[in-house]
């Protein structure tokens, strides 16, 4: 049971599939399974990419002829210590340089290749990697048999990703991409149906009206982070005034108070 049904923590458990989730996580699969390389998974922030990442990291970790990493930000400063810390996941040692280190991973590859293991390499937030880190995982598309690639990569990044892909220096690596998913808003009915899981898994019934929903839904455009956001606060409203519902008034008058703390905080 969840603690609270309006978490914005990246949870997999949480996840309602929609139409737009399920493609982009097949096409994903489909990319791994097929050992086809290099694929994207493209968003705002609060589309659930951090969310979907996990999913995949929990399922493929706990299947058999795979091994599987996970680095959740790319804060590098450069880009030996990139390969360091795709190395740490897989356990393979420091070594002294960016050669040694690209060396010992490129050695792991093949050995896990030879092992008949699928290595997967899923890195979150990707719009943070430079040209140089970018230059990277293209090299490390060229580890491959004669029928696949020995190593795949999942890409997780705002669109800010997808501009720094279409600049000339990244040419050689766009062109790699095997498959792009894009995450899109929630339409009105899929965000009826999120909250009506979420609220499922914490076993209540939905606390808000449709007309609530839908005002919350404008509000934060369709991002599954913002809504919950939202429903977390008008919930908390409700719960700290003992009300059984909150009214349009009350929800206007919590959006105001928001948008008037954040213009505070921004000054
Ligand atoms: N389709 C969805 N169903 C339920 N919750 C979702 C959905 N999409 C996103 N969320 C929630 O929104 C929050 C933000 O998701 P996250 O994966 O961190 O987004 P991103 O990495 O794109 O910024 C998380 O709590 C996540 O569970
Ligand atoms: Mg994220």
């Amino acid at each position: 049971m969840l603690d609270t049904p309006f978490s914005i923590s990246p949870n997999p458990a949480t996840l309602f599939l929609t139409p737009s989730l399920k493609s982009a996580i097949h096409k994903v699969r489909y990319t791994i399974d097929k050992r086809q390389g290099l694929t994207c998974l493209l968003g705002d922030a609060g589309m659930g990419k951090s969310s979907v990442l996990r999913l995949l990291y929990g399922s493929y970790e706990s299947q058999d002829g795979v091994t599987t990493a996970f680095l959740p930000d790319a804060e590098f400063t450069t880009p030996y210590a990139f390969v360091r810390s795709i190395c740490q996941e897989f356990d393979i040692s420091p070594r002294r340089s960016l050669h040694d280190q690209k060396n010992a991973f490129k050695d792991f590859i093949v050995s896990q290749a030879e092992i008949g293991n699928n290595v997967v390499l899923l890195l979150d937030e990707a719009q943070g990697l430079d040209t140089s880190m970018l230059e990277i995982v293209r090299s490390f598309l060229n580890y491959e048999s004669n029928r696949a690639k020995l190593l795949q990569i999942v890409m997780a990044g705002q669109l800010e990703l997808r501009n720094r892909l279409k600049l000339p220096a990244n040419k050689a690596l766009k062109s790699r991409i095997i498959m792009y998913s894009l995450l899109d808003p929630l339409s009105l009915s899929e965000t009826k149906a999120m909250l009506a899981h979420r609220c499922e898994m914490s076993e209540m019934e939905v606390p808000f009206s449709d007309e609530i929903i839908a005002r919350i839904y404008d509000a934060a455009g369709g991002v599954p982070r913002e809504m919950l956001r939202l429903c977390a606060t008008a919930f908390e409203l409700m719960q700290v005034t003992e009300q059984k519902a909150i009214s349009l008034y009350t929800l206007e008058q919590m959006l105001v108070a928001e948008a008037q703390s954040l213009d505070t905080d921004s000054q």
